[in-house]
């Protein structure tokens, strides 16, 4: 089925195909060779969501459904069914990509699989201006969706406080609360507050504010998290000023780095935070008491997407986060200590943030 003969039938497929337009025979048949042609019939997965994009799929024949998946359920979110119809290859462009969506087979049909570097190689010879274009694409994308990710966790916490705002204004779930033990109403209303407190709802963004105020509503926050076998120390210093900023960034700052070293201490040891002040601005430190971070994780270790945890333990992306928050938004500076005996995160906030230093 892959031997010359269906590469020789390829090449009248492909000539004529508007994604080649510009292309001259030979650097199709070029294209080709790289890689390989695959038969599909209906149901037959070929390229999976999610998983490294180290392929290039372009549709010959037939018809392809694109498949992605939410919490509850896979949908169908686009078809592949005109020749030339492209998926994937973002290896190309970008060292950690993955396929955006499932595409299965919805019948018989043919598509040409070439191997990302291969069209990589390819495409920086042939057209090396429409590279950068891309390149510089990828990256903007890359950077928006690290954002964005960080504003939908703060968007979802803000409606579950809300809605629980809401439960309790409500005059008849008010009375069922209140039938019950009083203590249970006054113990939401305060987690409601820490929620409203944490994600900063009503408040306008950048402002004066007190580093440790964040920080205690993270912990309660994460007190979950914490339970009893976390010590919790606060070392917060004498005459710690004010200081200019966006305090619910700064709470997904505290979050990220909190929860990187309870997961550090597998969920025992002791979290020591401190703050003093020096000349124009506050310091931020929380140390735990974890195995820290050989040398080789310490160097990427702010870089987007790189984790050592297991798949759906760690997105890699909370001390890029961090970082983009602390260094970008506010003009401060991030980093780390780390020895075998614990990691200490230490962050640096201007006190406004339109003059740093
Ligand atoms: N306090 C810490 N102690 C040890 N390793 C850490 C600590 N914080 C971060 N790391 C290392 O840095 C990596 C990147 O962290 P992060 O960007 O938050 O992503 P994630 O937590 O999703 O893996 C972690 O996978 C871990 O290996
Ligand atoms: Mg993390």
């Amino acid at each position: 089925m892959r031997g010359e003969r269906g590469r020789l039938m390829l090449i009248d497929d492909l000539r004529g195909v508007f994604l080649f337009e510009g292309l001259s025979d030979e650097q199709i048949r070029d294209l080709i060779a790289a890689g390989d042609e695959v038969h599909f019939g209906r149901g037959d997965v070929l390229f999976q969501e999610g998983e490294a994009a180290d392929f290039w799929w372009v549709l010959v024949r037939g018809r392809v459904e694109l498949l992605r998946r939410t919490r509850w359920e896979e949908s169908v979110a686009g078809v592949m069914d005109r020749p030339g119809v492209w998926a994937g290859g973002f290896r190309a462009w970008s060292g950690q990509a993955g396929y955006l969506a499932t595409g299965r087979g919805a019948g018989p049909g043919v598509m040409l699989r070439v191997p990302a570097a291969a069209l990589g190689e390819r495409a920086r010879a042939w057209f090396p201006f429409g590279v950068h274009l891309i390149e510089g694409f990828f990256q903007t994308v890359r950077n928006m969706e690290a954002l964005s990710r960080q504003r939908e966790a703060l968007a979802a916490l803000g409606t579950l406080a809300a809605g629980l705002a809401h439960e309790i204004n409500n005059p008849a779930s008010a009375a069922v609360l209140l039938s019950e033990v009083k203590e249970a109403t006054d113990r939401v209303s305060g987690l409601v507050g820490t929620m409203k407190s944490y994600a900063q709802l009503d408040r306008a963004s950048l402002q004066m504010i007190d580093v440790t105020e964040g920080i205690d509503s993270t912990l309660v926050m994460l007190g979950q998290r914490l339970q009893d076998r976390v010590t919790v120390i606060r070392d917060y210093g004498p005459g710690v000023p004010q200081i200019e900023a966006h305090p619910a960034e700064l709470n997904q700052v505290w979050t990220n780095i909190i929860e990187n070293a309870i997961d550090a201490m597998d969920a025992n040891g002791t979290l020591r935070i401190s703050t003093r002040a020096s000349a124009g601005h506050v310091i931020i430190e929380i140390a735990d008491t974890g195995p820290g971070m050989p040398a080789e994780v310490q160097a990427r270790a702010f870089e987007a997407f790189y984790t050592t945890k297991d798949v759906g333990q760690g997105a890699g992306l909370g001390l890029d986060i961090s970082r983009r928050i602390i260094v970008e938004r506010h003009h401060g500076q991030i980093a780390i200590d780390s020895r075998p005996s614990g990691t200490i995160l230490r962050v640096e906030l201007p006190h406004r943030r339109e003059n740093p230093g």
